[in-house]
């Protein structure tokens, strides 16, 4: 079975990594898809996020990382997914998951959404909140894999 996983991972987190470690062991492949959005204006490029998802999930064989424009669901039958994978942290974000889940439903009904938990110790963890920390040189070593937290410094290096 193919999973598709969508979403802007910008950039991708530890939380992020759980959900891709367990779909890993759940489906056949699972393809990351990172959204191309006209509406957020990312940190970090589509090709710099499509490389950080790459090299942190290098040890996953079945993992496949790519870009989309457009409906989720249209992504997904071009990619011949029959199930889409959303991340729940807390029960904050289930009320406009399930939202999602269903508008999905509507418009694709032979795709299913499966939720998948991050582990506990992350789910306080978002990719916003993770700029945030890197803006001001905190530590992020406990939220992103090391090749995340090299672009992070580089983007907030300060300047000369
Ligand atoms: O990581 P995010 O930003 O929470 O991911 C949100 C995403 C990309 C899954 C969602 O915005 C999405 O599916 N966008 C594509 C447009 C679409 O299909 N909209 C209809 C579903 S409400």
């Amino acid at each position: 079975m193919i999973a598709l996983y969508p979403g802007s991972f910008d950039p991708v987190t530890y939380g992020h990594l759980d959900i891709i470690e367990s779909a890993s062991r759940m489906f056949d492949r699972t393809i990351v898809s990172i959204l191309k959005n006209p509406n957020k204006t990312p940190l970090f490029s589509l090709e710099q996020r499509q490389a950080q998802i790459r090299t942190a999930t290098a040890h996953l064989p079945n993992i496949e990382v790519t870009t989309f424009w457009g409906l989720t669901v249209t992504h997904a039958r071009q990619q011949n997914a029959q199930v889409l994978i959303r991340g729940l942290r807390a029960i904050s974000d289930f009320e406009f998951e399930l939202q999602m889940a269903h508008t999905n439903k509507t418009l694709e009904p032979d795709l299913d959404t499966i939720f998948l938990a991050c582990s506990n110790q992350h789910s306080f963890l978002s990719s916003s909140v993770v700029k945030e920390i890197a803006r001001y040189g905190g530590p992020i070593d406990h939220l992103v894999p090391p090749n995340v937290k090299q672009d992070l410094e580089t983007a907030f290096a300060p300047l000369d």
